[in-house]
This record gives structure tokens, C-alpha cells and sequence, in this order.
């Protein structure tokens, strides 16, 4: 049979067994293939990487783009490429539509483009049924791979270079953290850095357990080189990623809490910023509230998913708090941080909500007064316990709910913006203004976008700004003397 793309397979031997080495092996070889591919077409390869889901796609999307860069493809814009990788996400039914109708159009370019080569990748792949599907329907994917495997990617892709048909690399778990690959962050300023994988909650109606596997924590002395690493490199902030960074560290071989991470991290020379995310409210310890109440780092926002307001739903959704510890928390975090933004995820529609409950997540809303909130229809994931729940509730209650929730929460939010104007605060600026090129756009540390009047010299340092005025859910200021 013909290989899917003309090259000259090249002898491999001694293949290192151990990572990274046996990575940084295969990358060798693909560069090789790459400059086979590129001499033929008279030009460089070019790659695009598309990213659905949450921070931790985007960050393992870097790792993509760290080793296609390392093998010799650039970048393009569109996906119109040489290399299309979809890094995908399953959370919800739509995130997971989305992915087959857009592979129609890869379908399209491919038969345009010999050189072309499709991938596959992240939390979507890790479901039997999807691959079932791709196998059956989708035949012109050239690599499919998981989540637990992606450090694999330079050697997945020499097998799929080299093969002839579709090359599938799905495992259904791993307790295996490789360090040190090679990684191309989008900004030069700021990163993610993951602190842990995976996700040991089972909350039931979410299927991110299932494709993310168990849950591991790194070792703090590589979250701390990674992030002194960072720092020398031009890092000013840090987002620490997790499903649940507030049990970060309890099944090390030394057990270390979030807390004291945090404590580390802060000491790092250079670092001024740090975010992190995803909270859960189970976790959320007194320890770190201090720590953030101490801290001149840390940032002033916090995203803690509340999902229900009614502690009934709640205990059936398996989240292990309820209504009344959730609004304890927030008071707690108030008082240690007077002006700290909140933001939080609700889910509408869960199996058996009733009017009354669902009436408890109005309240939660009302009392609390989030800064922003992400709403969700609640969307039945198979293989979830929720999936298998009777009283599944009709869309047009779930529709009508769901806009009356979005209407309070953005009532709320309109009213919350702007209570910082006339203050003097500082501002990381992120980049020129996509309309207005005399404007740049920074951030807050509640996370709150100002833009003022600037250059792209600016870009990646902080300033002092006073706030002029609050438009919308931004504000426009002036940067200050330092
Ligand atoms: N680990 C994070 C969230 C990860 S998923 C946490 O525990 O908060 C991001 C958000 O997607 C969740 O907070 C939840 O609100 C939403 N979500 C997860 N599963 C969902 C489902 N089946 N239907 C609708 N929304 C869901
Ligand atoms: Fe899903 Fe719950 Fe884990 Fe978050 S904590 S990823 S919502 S199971
Ligand atoms: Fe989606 Fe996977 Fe994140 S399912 S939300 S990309 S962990």
C-alpha cells in the first residue's frame, strides 16, 4: 500500500527507552521527515493548532506547538495547513459536535493538499465511541491520540508519517508525569503551568474523571524550576492549572498542601503575578486563605465554581458541600481580601432540579454578586451517573432558567463594574488594542481589562493606572508616573 506522504523512511536504532531522551529521539527523525516533505513542496510546512475546551488544552496545546516548531513546521493562521491538529474537549455534548463539523472542511483541504495530515487529540479521543466513530467515518484522520499520552507526540507523529493507514494511540490511564519537553508559550509574558492532572472527584455529572484519568500532582521542586525557568525567559505572571488545585500535593510521597506551594512559588525573584484554577469549594482551606490574605502576589480574583445553589442538588451532583459552607467561604474570603473579585460555573437543568432548587441558585447568586459567572445548560455525558438519572428535565424549563439565571447574573455584573474607577492601580499590559493601535489592553489583578494609551514597548510589564471611567465591563485609564 502507499504511504500516506512521500518520504524515505529512515533506520532507527537504539531508540532510548527513557523520557524525555526517547522524545527528543523521535524529534530528530521527524525533522528529518519535515525537511524531506518541505524540499519536495518548495517551501516550510506549515502547522495549525486548533483548541477547544479549558486552560489545560491551551496549555497542552503549547506543548503541541513546542515540538512541531522544534521538528521544523511553522505556524499558520489558518487550517488551511500542512498539519491540523485539534486538541478537543468533551465536557459538553456541543464542544464535542463541533469537532465533526468542522472536520468536513478538513476533509475538503486535505484532497487539495497531498502533504496534508490531520491529528487528533485531547479529552474527546479518550471515549471509545468517538474513535468508533472516526474509524468508521472519518478515515482520512492521520493520528488520533489521548490525553495521558500526548508527551508521546513527536514519536506518534513518526509513526503516523511512516504509516499507511490511521495510527490510534489511546491509553485508558497513566500515573506517568514526563518533564522537560519542549513548549512554545502564545505569550512571552505570561503562562500557564500545571501544578497536577487529571481529576479524582467524580462529580456526576461530569465526565472529566474519565478522560483525564486519575489525579497526580507534580513534585514542587519542578513546578518551581518550570516557573524559575519562566521567569528568566520574561514570565511576570504564572496561572496555575488544576481541576482541583485545593487538594494539590496530597498523594505526593511528601505531601505538600496548595498553601505552601503557594508560599514557594511567591518567594520566586521576578515573579509578580499569580492566578490559579480551578477551586473547589470542598477544599478550600483556611491555610490558603491566609496565604492569600498574606500575599503580594497572589492575585485578587477567584473563580470557585458553585454549580448549585441548592444544597439538595448539590449532595446528588457529588460535590460534597452545601449551601451554606459555599456562602461561608465567601465571607471568609471577603473579609481576608476585602476587594477580591469573584467568578464562578452554575449548571442549570441537572437531573431532578425543581423550581425550589432552583430557585436556592438565584439566591447563592443574589447573595454573593459574582463578578462574572459562566452558565451552563447541564448536558448529559454517557458513562456520568447523572447521565443515568430518571427526571432528566425538559429543554423549554431548562431554556427558561437558564435565561432567567444569565439575566441576574449579568444584571449583577453590570452593576459591579466600574466600582474601582478614580483608584490608581496596576496594570500588566497584554497587548496593543485590536481596534484602536494608539490603545493598549492590560489587566487588573481582580482580572478586570483596562485600556489606555500606549505602546507595544509596554507589552508584558506592569504599570500604574488610574481608572478614568467604566465602559461596559472595561474600564479606560491613564498610566501614571511610576
Ligand atoms: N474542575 C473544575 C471544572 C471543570 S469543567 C471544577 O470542579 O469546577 C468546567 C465547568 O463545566 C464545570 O465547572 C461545570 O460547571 C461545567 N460542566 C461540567 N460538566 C458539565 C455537564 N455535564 N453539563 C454542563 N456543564 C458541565
Ligand atoms: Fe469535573 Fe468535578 Fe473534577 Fe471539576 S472537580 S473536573 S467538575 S469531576
Ligand atoms: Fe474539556 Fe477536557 Fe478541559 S473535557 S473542559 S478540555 S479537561
Amino acid at each position: 500500500m502507499k504511504k500516506k506522504i512521500e518520504i524515505e523512511i529512515i533506520d532507527k536504532k537504539q531508540i532510548p527507552e527513557t523520557e524525555p531522551e526517547r522524545q527528543y529521539y523521535f524529534m530528530d527523525i521527524a525533522k528529518a521527515y519535515v525537511a524531506q516533505l518541505a524540499e519536495k513542496k518548495g517551501a516550510p510546512l506549515t502547522f495549525h493548532v486548533t483548541t477547544f475546551g479549558c486552560q489545560m488544552n491551551a496549555r497542552d496545546s503549547e506543548k503541541l506547538v513546542g515540538i512541531l516548531e522544534r521538528v521544523g513546521y511553522v505556524e499558520t493562521a489558518t487550517e488551511e495547513a500542512d498539519f491540523v491538529i485539534y486538541n478537543t474537549c468533551t465536557v459538553r455534548e456541543n464542544a464535542n459536535n463541533k469537532v465533526y463539523g468542522r472536520l468536513g472542511v478538513l476533509q475538503n483541504y486535505k484532497k487539495k493538499n497531498p502533504h496534508m495530515m490531520i491529528g487528533l487529540c485531547g479529552c474527546m479521543m479518550q471515549e471509545p465511541s468517538v474513535v468508533e466513530k472516526l474509524k468508521e467515518s472519518y478515515r482520512f484522520v492521520d493520528l488520533v491520540f489521548g490525553t495521558h499520552n500526548i508527551y508521546k507526540f513527536a514519536e506518534l507523529l513518526v509513526t503516523a508519517m511512516e504509516s499507511t493507514s490511521m495510527t490510534i494511540d489511546i491509553w485508558k490511564d497513566t500515573d506517568k508525569i514526563v518533564e522537560d519537553l519542549p513548549v512554545e508559550r502564545k505569550y512571552s509574558f505570561k503562562s500557564g503551568v500545571n501544578i497536577m492532572f487529571g481529576c479524582n472527584n467524580f462529580c456526576s455529572y461530569c465526565i472529566v474523571p474519565y478522560v483525564r484519568g486519575r489525579e497526580r500532582s507534580r513534585e514542587p521542586k519542578e513546578i518551581l524550576r518550570e516557573i524559575e525557568a519562566l521567569v528568566a525567559d520574561g514570565v511576570v505572571e504564572v496561572m496555575l492549572l488544576g481541576q482541583n488545585v485545593n487538594s494539590y500535593g496530597r498523594n505526593l510521597e511528601h505531601p505538600v498542601t496548595f498553601a505552601q506551594l503557594l508560599q514557594e512559588i511567591e518567594k520566586i525573584e521576578g515573579l509578580e503575578r499569580i492566578r490559579f484554577m480551578t477551586s473547589h469549594p470542598k477544599d478550600l482551606s483556611d491555610e490558603l486563605i491566609e496565604v492569600m490574605k498574606n500575599s503580594t502576589k497572589i492575585c485578587k480574583h477567584l473563580h470557585l465554581p458553585l454549580q448549585s445553589g441548592s444544597s439538595r442538588i448539590l449532595k446528588i451532583m457529588n460535590r460534597h458541600y452545601d449551601k451554606e459552607h459555599y456562602l461561608e467561604l465567601v465571607d471568609k474570603l471577603r473579609a481576608a481580601v476585602p476587594d477580591i473579585a469573584l467568578t464562578t460555573d452554575i449548571i442549570v437543568g441537572f437531573p431532578g432540579e425543581t423550581e425550589e432548587d432552583f430557585e436556592e441558585t438565584l439566591d447563592v447568586v443574589r447573595n454573593v454578586r459574582y463578578d462574572s459567572a459562566f452558565t451552563f445548560i447541564y448536558s448529559r455525558r454517557t458513562g456520568t451517573p447523572a447521565a443515568a438519572m430518571e427526571e432528566q428535565i425538559p429543554e423549554e424549563i431548562v431554556k427558561e432558567r437558564f435565561d432567567r439565571l444569565l439575566k441576574e447574573v449579568q444584571r449583577i455584573s453590570a452593576e459591579k463594574a466600574g466600582v474601582l474607577t478614580g483608584q490608581t492601580l496596576p496594570v500588566l499590559i497584554e497587548e496593543v488594542n485590536g481596534q484602536d493601535g494608539t490603545l493598549v489592553t492590560g489587566r487588573l489583578s481582580n482580572n478586570s481589562i483596562v485600556h489606555l494609551p500606549g505602546t507595544a514597548a509596554m507589552i508584558g510589564k506592569i504599570y500604574p493606572v488610574k481608572l478614568l471611567e467604566c465602559r461596559g465591563f472595561y474600564y479606560v485609564g491613564k498610566a501614571e508616573e511610576a
